[in-house]
């Protein structure tokens, strides 16, 4: 089946209304574009939980603090619509800027728990705008699944809080990170690191499995990271915004490993901020 491509909300409610009415089901899978292998398989796991599989395409202006970060965010559309193709996707929906937010919008959706912390305390007001287009796109779509990564944890963990809390339904299901072979976590972003940067990027991953198996060797939480965050610094390379454990439920901080910890970490490399996390 050819790749449908949507641009009104109007459509997208209406061909996903049909697709819900002839007793399919639909699963969403959010995006900024500029897709790589990690949004890739999250269209394979979306593929496996429901009939129809939606990819949105949004660069969503309000989640970003940085206008540069937001004017230069790497994305070709002709691109993006040819992986998709070939991933076997339904319906792409890409809506503008001003279908999104028109003329006299101000409604927000506020998070109040899970932030100040990680990314949240170095983005402020990054996740009020990233709850408030995923609900949105939750209403406009109306499928029955979401596929999130993990790549993206304390946003998986906001989006999971978000549909309990404004009961929405729709049930979200979360996706291993996708790493290249030399262990960086994919992003978008990561198109734009220098050949240089490229280089030492995946320090940050090896950091975090060094600092994994001192810790699940009993050495203390605090030590282990405190070390990764200065060797990570100490060839001026990196500049680390944090380098923690927590539990992976409640997402608050801990210095007793269990297996439900996860090690998060933030780090610049020149412009480009790399975010990954692992199971300890
Ligand atoms: P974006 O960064 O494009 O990511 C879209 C989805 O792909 C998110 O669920 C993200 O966690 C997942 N993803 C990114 N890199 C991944 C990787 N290496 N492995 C597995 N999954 C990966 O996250 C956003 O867009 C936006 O905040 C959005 C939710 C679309 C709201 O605007």
């Amino acid at each position: 089946m050819a790749l449908e491509i949507v641009r009104s909300v109007a459509e997208i409610r209406s061909r996903v209304n049909d697709y819900k009415s002839n007793g399919k089901t639909v699963c969403l899978v959010p995006t900024m574009g500029g897709l790589h292998a990690g949004h890739l398989s999250l269209i394979a796991k979306a593929k496996e939980v429901a009939d129809i599989v939606v990819v949105s395409i949004f660069v969503n202006p309000t989640q970003f603090n940085n206008p540069d970060d937001f004017e230069t965010y790497p994305g070709d559309e002709e691109k993006d619509l040819e992986s998709i193709t070939r991933e076997g996707a339904d319906l792409v929906f890409i809506p503008t800027v001003n279908e999104m937010y028109p003329e006299g919008f101000s409604t927000e959706v506020k998070v109040t728990a899970g932030i100040d912390i990680l990314c949240d305390a170095h983005r402020p007001g990054h996740f009020d705008g990233v709850a408030t287009v995923v609900t949105k796109l939750f209403l406009q779509v109306g499928a029955n699944f979401a596929c999130f990564g993990e790549k993206d944890y304390q946003q998986l963990f906001i989006i999971k809080r978000l549909v309990t809390d404004l009961n929405i339904p729709i049930i979200i299901h979360p996706a291993p990170t996708v790493r290249e072979n030399d262990g960086l976590a994919m992003s978008s972003r990561n198109a734009r690191l220098n050949k240089a940067e490229r280089k030492v990027a995946p320090q940050l991953n090896q950091a975090m499995q060094l600092a994994r198996e001192k810790i699940n060797k009993g050495g203390s939480i605090s030590k282990a990271c405190e070390k990764a965050k200065e060797q990570l610094e100490s060839k001026d390379h990196f500049k680390v915004e944090y380098f923690e454990v927590r539990c992976g439920e409640s997402m608050v901080l801990v210095d007793k490993p269990s297996s439900k910890c996860r090690l998060f970490a933030a780090a610049w490399l020149g412009d480009v901020r790399l975010i990954d996390n692992i199971k300890l």
